[in-house]
C-alpha cells in the first residue's frame, strides 16, 4: 500500500484539477500577451500623436458660459466661419443642449482652420471623423482645435459626450468646400449650408 504523503496539499490531484505549475505557466503567458497588447496600443497612440497631430487639446482659456450670447466673442452675430487677415479660417460655435450653433458651417479645403467652441450649459463633445478634431467642450472654457482639411467633403459632427436625453440627436455638420468656391461665398453663406 502506497505511503500517505506527509503534506495533505501534495496529495495526487483528483481528475479535472489543473496542477499549480500549469496554472502558473498559463497566467505568465497571459501576462506577457497583455503587456505586448499594451505596448502595441501605446505605440499606436504615440505614432498617431506624432504623425497625425492627434493629441488632447490643451487650450486653457476661460469664458463666462452664462453670458455667451450677450457679450464677447460668442455673441450670435460673431458665430460661424470668419476669414482671418492671414488667410486662415476661424470657426466659432456654441454647443448647447441639443445642438451646435450654427448647425452647419462651411470651411475651405487646404487652409488652416481653427475651431473655437464654448458650451452654454453642460459638457459636450466635438468630433470630426477621420480628422484630428476631437475635443470636449467644457462649460466655462473655450475649446480650441486646429486642423487642415486636405480635400472637400462632408463631415458629420456628432456630440460624443453624454449631455442629456437628447444627446444622441445632437448632430451637426462641417462642409469642406473647394478653396475657390469658398472664396466666392458671402459671409452669410459661409455660416449656412442651404443648397444653392
Ligand atoms: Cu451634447 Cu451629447
Amino acid at each position: 500500500m502506497a505511503e500517505e504523503p506527509a503534506n495533505p496539499l501534495r496529495r495526487p490531484l483528483s481528475d479535472g484539477i489543473v496542477p499549480e505549475s500549469v496554472v502558473a505557466y498559463t497566467e505568465k503567458r497571459w501576462i506577457v500577451i497583455m503587456v505586448a497588447m499594451l505596448a502595441v496600443m501605446m505605440a499606436i497612440v504615440v505614432v498617431t500623436a506624432i504623425t497625425g497631430a492627434l493629441h488632447p487639446p490643451s487650450n486653457v482659456e476661460v469664458v463666462d458660459s452664462t453670458t455667451l450670447h450677450l457679450q464677447g466673442e460668442f455673441v450670435e452675430s460673431n458665430l460661424g466661419t470668419a476669414v482671418e487677415p492671414d488667410g486662415s479660417v476661424t470657426v466659432r460655435m456654441i454647443a448647447e443642449q441639443y445642438g451646435f450653433v450654427p448647425r452647419c458651417v462651411r470651411v475651405p479645403a487646404g487652409t488652416p482652420v481653427k475651431f473655437r467652441l464654448a458650451s452654454a450649459d453642460v459638457v459636450h463633445g466635438f468630433l470630426l471623423p477621420d480628422t484630428n478634431v476631437n475635443t470636449m467642450v467644457v462649460p466655462g472654457f473655450v475649446a480650441e482645435v486646429r486642423t487642415n482639411f486636405a480635400a472637400p467633403g462632408e463631415y458629420p459632427m456628432p456630440c460624443h459626450e453624454f449631455c442629456g436625453l437628447g444627446h444622441q440627436a445632437m448632430w451637426s455638420q462641417v462642409r469642406v468646400e473647394p478653396e475657390e468656391r469658398f472664396t466666392n461665398l458671402t459671409p452669410g453663406e459661409r455660416t449656412r449650408c442651404v443648397q444653392q
